[in-house]
């Protein structure tokens, strides 16, 4: 039997729905939410996010500013641009592209914006409020992850969760969050031995590696009516994929996310959600 495709348009269009309504409300208290975003270099990947978060901002209704910046730029004059933009109480969020250019020190950076505009959920004061259960603004992806399993009334409290990824944009942040909700969080990364085992004891897989030669999660590594979120997004032969052999997997699995069309979607109206949330702090 099939499992469940996870629809993460479908939830993306349910989380901008109740943005509006809260875009609605700031307004007419005289807010008119804004995001910031800063991009430095000419990653193509980073272009085409930045040019579908500004899309989506202005979908639902948020002002952005965008700022474009060349690889050569320095650290002190990006510190001052964040600075400029932490002062301006125009802007609610602050969002710097990742990756930086390997000139730039990403937690310099980071460390920079106001955790109140970090709607990214990215700096040191805000990743470690979560770390103790007090969360402000957090990572849009693991939240996003999070609003799939509700959506879908899938239980976290009491269940094995393997998260294969450790970073501070996906795994760590994830890891706080699942266990806030009483779930048996399993960390892999790329020094887990017996990955294969770990997973088959999942009930809930979430894999965000993000590079098909190092790692594919198969139906073997499944349970039966597991849960499989796949975050990744790499090309294979020209296609988007993600870890997940998907067309095998959806056979046994409960539910399982596809790539396009699962996480990405979701992460995005996050952003829109954070800078709402920013706006009224
Ligand atoms: N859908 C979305 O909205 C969204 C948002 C953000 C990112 N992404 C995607 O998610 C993926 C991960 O992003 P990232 O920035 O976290 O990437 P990253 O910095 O490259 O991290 C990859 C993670 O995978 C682990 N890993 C690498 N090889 C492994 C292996 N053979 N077995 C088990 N774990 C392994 C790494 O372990 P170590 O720590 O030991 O190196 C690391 O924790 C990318 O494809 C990215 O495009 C998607």
């Amino acid at each position: 039997m099939n499992g469940i495709k996870i629809d993460g348009i479908k939830i993306a269009q349910k989380i901008k729905t109740q943005v509006r309504k809260k875009i609605n409300l700031l307004k007419s208290e005289g807010i008119k939410p804004c995001l910031a975003t800063i991009l430095i270099g000419t990653n193509s990947a980073s272009l085409t996010y930045i040019k579908k978060k500004h899309e989506a901002c202005k979908e639902v209704g948020i002002a952005t500013i965008d700022h474009k910046l060349p690889n050569t730029i320095s650290q002190n004059d990006v510190n001052e641009l964040i600075n400029s933009l932490n002062k301006n109480n125009k802007v609610h969020g602050i969002l710097v592209q990742l990756p930086l250019p390997k000139t730039l020190n990403r937690f310099e950076t980071i460390s920079h914006i106001s955790p109140k505009k970090d709607v990214d959920g990215l700096t040191p004061y805000n990743l470690g409020m979560l770390t103790i259960g007090k969360k402000i603004l957090t990572t849009c992806t693991p939240l996003g992850i999070l609003e799939i399993l509700d959506y879908y009334d899938i239980p976290i409290r009491g269940k094995n969760i393997v998260v294969i990824n450790r970073t501070e944009l996906i795994g760590k942040p994830l890891y706080s969050l699942l266990l806030s909700r009483d779930a048996t969080v399993i960390s892999c990364h790329s020094f887990t031995r017996n990955l294969k085992e770990l997973c088959k004891i999942g009930d809930i897989i979430i894999t965000a590696v993000g590079n098909r030669k190092k790692f594919v999660l198969t139906e073997d590594m499944v349970k039966d009516n597991a849960v499989v979120i796949d975050v990744a997004i790499s090309k294979n032969h020209g296609k988007l994929v993600g870890d997940a052999d998907f067309t095998q997997i959806i056979k046994k699995a409960s539910y399982v996310s596809p790539v396009p069309g699962g996480v990405g979607p979701i992460t995005v109206a996050m952003l829109l959600k954070n800078t709402i949330i920013a706006a009224t702090l």
